[in-house]
């Protein structure tokens, strides 16, 4: 029998939501996972200190007895964010960073940022108190192609940004191009980035299988064979600048089922489970711990966590269950297109 012990894992982006649906995924992630960046685009979003203070104690109520997890809390940034309430709440330690959507970017993103010279003293503010700027890095200008609309964010914005507050500690969120692959890598300085596992698992041909699959759609969407590639090769190198984010995403399978379908992947349920077999499909279980344990709080200036986990491989390949109950409705896990055999041992 195979098995590797590595520290306990941290997830630097989480989609928690709110009330009964908080209630049932928060047990999933904080089974297995340390920490975890909580996004704040709830419904209406989280905009300042005394929201996210709220919304952490309704978290941290929700986590099973026997987990042990810890919520780092977001701020949503509109063209409204004063940016001394930000500094106060940074500096008092209830809010970690603070997360910038391009307005329409993504699902709940309509509040946010239109006109990014207009949150320029926000991001001076953040440079000069050390607090990460966490992007969605995506134009929404709907004449541009939705495949290109990452690599055309790093060059219209992200350039700007980083050339403007060269102290500012950034992440790219779930990157899904070689382009921002090489972008990050090739740029020494506070930028690093977090990959999913649904964008290392599945290219965009996963959304067009056999009819349209609604339960592989996000955004960033999955894109060509040679992104997902260069994303791997980025993944389990150990290169520092790469890290875990799941953006794990619930959503009823009767909104994914929909004419009009909505964005987001639930993926904490097997998440580690289908890391570890990329890892080994790739010969480098030995970074593995790298990228879900290591990297993420090297960039955010963190102590490791103490605790560890171990991962088995069985022979069999495992039994996936396909769907989390909600109420009447479902939430459906995702699942990659090939066998894991790998599992957390409890
Ligand atoms: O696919 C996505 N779903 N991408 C995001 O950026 C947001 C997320 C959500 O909140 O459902
Ligand atoms: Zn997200």
């Amino acid at each position: 029998m195979k098995q590797i012990e590595i520290i306990k894992p941290d997830d630097w982006h989480i989609h928690f939501r709110d009330n009964d649906i908080m209630r049932q995924v928060v047990p999933e992630t904080t089974r297995y996972f340390g920490r975890g960046i909580v996004m704040p685009n709830l419904v209406p979003p989280i905009l300042n200190g005394t929201q996210a203070i709220e919304y952490k104690k309704r978290i941290i109520k929700s986590i099973p007895r026997n987990n042990n997890f810890e919520p780092f809390m977001t701020i949503y940034l509109t063209e409204k964010t004063r940016k001394d309430e930000l500094k106060e709440a940074h500096d008092n330690g209830t809010v970690f960073a603070a997360k910038l959507y391009p307005a329409g970017a993504t699902t709940n993103s309509e509040s946010g940022v239109k006109d990014i010279s207009k949150i320029i003293p926000v991001l001076e503010k953040m440079s000069e108190i050390g607090m990460p700027l966490l992007i969605h890095g995506e134009v929404t200008d709907k004449n541009i192609d939705i495949f290109d609309r990452e690599k055309v964010f790093i060059e219209k914005y992200l350039e700007f940004i980083l050339k403007e507050f060269p102290d500012l500690k950034i992440t790219l969120e779930h990157i899904t191009t070689k382009d921002a692959v090489e972008y990050v890598d090739g740029n020494n300085r506070k930028l690093a980035a977090s990959i999913t596992p649904h964008h290392l698992a599945l290219n965009r041909n996963a959304i067009f299988s056999n009819g349209i699959n609604p339960h592989n759609y996000c955004l960033p969407i999955l894109k060509r064979e040679k992104h997902r590639e260069a994303l791997v090769k980025a993944a389990v190198s150990g290169n520092p600048k790469f890290f875990l984010g799941t953006d794990t995403a619930p959503h009823l399978v009767k909104d994914k089922e929909n004419a009009c379908g909505c964005a987001g992947i639930f993926n904490a349920t097997y998440c580690l489970q289908i890391l570890a077999q990329i890892f080994e499909n790739e010969n480098s279980l030995s970074n593995l711990e790298k990228f879900t344990s290591k990297n993420g709080s090297i960039h955010y200036s963190l102590k490791f966590n103490e605790d560890k986990i171990t991962l088995v491989k069985s022979e069999e390949a495992q039994e996936i269950v396909k769907f989390l109950n909600f109420q009447n409705e479902k939430i459906r896990i995702f699942s990659p297109n090939f066998d894991i055999f790998w599992k957390v041992k409890v």
